[in-house]
């Protein structure tokens, strides 16, 4: 690409942020201007940092436009300009919110960020615990970890499409976990939960909320009408999904009334580093009980004696944590609160819609198999090539996510049970929990979480279409 066409694409398409950061820093700047004048040390000289800065740059090319709109795989979005700026700002400080004399006011912004979140779920401030975490495995390690605390030597049951830290997560803790049949909707079976249920044991219940496979939610209200005759936590994840609730209208039933339970759960964690418009380094964790941050309890000989105010570090598991994180949230949500029918929730909308109409095409088209269960449940697309065989299917699949990414479409490819594609399985019903181990088929996958998606649907379908022909004439 020439110097010309560049220039012409960033006058096309300025990034706001290095201008906005530019402001900031000065206000920031003069909040500190009473200090006396120092010399730095050690900054090796504006031209040396430049010249390696656009080493950076080149290299960075090596990576998929995550971006861009047709960048439609995995989950990945670009953060929000605020939080880009805020994150860079906050990195003059570099605050770490361990303790309040590593971060004052980085703390206060993270306690009020997570009221934020809280309050999505209904929960109020000082009714609730909860801190952000540096991804969602380490949030749901801490709630696993309470879980076990809880009741230490019982079972924790999720869902064979629960994330698959899940199991990982228990094997550190030394906690038994047991994976519950789907059904072909990719929902926690109920019938195989009550069949675990009855046997005893079982301490927590992870209830995925928006899988990592195809965005499926299990069916909350009945797994909590469950926890009052069996007696268990539960633990909801919703790391991908958490947000869902805020567009809850646009949702099917019995999707809508899962979000509606959210705040029914014990414990719940959500990722603004997925659909929170953060960058990477911001999970969140939250628990219906402050009582649960007795197991917290600990001695800091270093830290804890410069405020008698809480120390986010005496309610979490890590010691050091960015306070750029936080700030940068909080930067977001003061942008752009989370509220139904507000600017975020558009956002989220938007992509909801993008991946209905999607699915809507792919189950016109005879080259493709939708799920047999029904469309999306939030903003996954999840599709199988038809082909004479699953080994066929999985080829071609593989071979039409090539196609695509020479066409600057970029896809991903999952393994999903072949039995979710029978559209005999299109009953609400489970019929997959007794089914015993079905066979797997690779199938391609687009996660449709930017708002820019829905205008950039006809150009993906466009793409898809020309390399599903190269992939089936090859
Ligand atoms: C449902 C779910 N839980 C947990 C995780 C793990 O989160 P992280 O990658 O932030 O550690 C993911 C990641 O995709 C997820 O989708």
């Amino acid at each position: 690409m020439s110097a010309t066409v560049i220039a012409w694409l960033v006058a096309m398409n300025p990034d706001p942020v290095p201008s906005l950061l530019g402001r900031a820093t000065e206000v920031l700047d003069a909040e500190f201007a009473r200090l006396p004048d120092y010399e730095r040390v050690a900054d090796s000289g504006e031209e040396a940092i430049a010249g390696v800065l656009d080493d950076v740059a080149h290299r960075l090319r090596d990576n998929y436009p995550y971006f861009h709109p047709l960048y439609a795989g995995q989950m990945l979005k670009p953060p929000h300009p605020v939080a880009r700026a805020a994150y860079a700002l906050a990195m003059k400080i570099n605050p770490n919110n361990h303790a309040r004399d590593g971060g004052r006011a980085s703390s206060e912004m993270e306690i009020e960020a997570v009221a934020g979140i809280a309050a999505m779920f209904g929960w109020k401030s000082g009714e609730f615990l909860g801190h952000l975490t540096s991804s969602g495995t380490i949030a749901n390690l801490e709630a696993l970890w309470v879980a076990g605390q809880v009741s230490p030597g019982k079972r924790i049951l999720g869902s064979e499409q629960a994330h698959y830290t899940h199991g990982r997560i228990s094997a550190v803790l030394k906690l038994d976990f047991k994976q519950v049949a789907t059904d072909n909707r990719g929902r926690m079976s109920l019938e195989a939960l009550e069949v675990e249920l009855r046997q005893g044991n079982v301490g927590t219940v992870v209830v995925t909320m928006g899988t990592t496979a195809i965005g499926a939610v299990d069916p909350l209200v009945e797994i909590l009408a469950l926890r009052e005759r069996y007696g268990f936590r539960v633990h909801v994840d919703a790391a991908y999904g958490g947000y869902f609730g805020l567009i809850a209208d646009d949702l099917d039933s019995p999707t809508r009334q899962a979000y509606g339970a959210i705040g029914g759960a014990d414990s719940i964690v959500i990722d603004p580093h997925k659909h929170g418009l953060q960058p990477y380094g911001c999970g969140c964790v939250l628990f219906r009980d402050p009582a649960m941050g007795r197991f917290y309890k600990h001695e800091s000989p270093y830290t804890y004696f410069t405020s008698s105010q809480l120390h986010l570090g005496e309610i979490s598991l890590e010691c050091s944590r960015a306070g750029a994180a936080a700030v940068a949230l909080w930067a977001t949500q003061r942008l752009l609160p989370l509220e139904r029918g507000g600017e975020f929730a558009k956002g989220l909308a938007k992509g909801r819609r993008a991946a209905l109409e999607f699915d809507r095409r792919l189950r016109e088209d005879a080259r493709f198999e939708a799920l047999g269960g029904g469309r999306p449940e939030l903003d996954i697309v999840v599709w199988k090539m038809r082909a004479a065989d699953p080994e066929a299917a999985s080829e071609l699949a593989q071979s039409t996510f090539i196609a695509c990414s020479t066409r600057d479409l970029h896809l991903a490819l999952v393994q999903l049970p072949l039995r979710w594609f029978d559209p005999a399985a299109s009953s609400e019903k489970s019929s997959g929990a007794n089914e015993g181990k079905a066979g797997l088929v690779r199938c391609l996958r687009s996660v449709l979480m930017k708002p820019e998606h829905e205008q950039w649907l006809d150009a993906i379908w466009e793409r898809l279409m020309a390399a599903s022909r190269e992939a089936t004439e090859a």
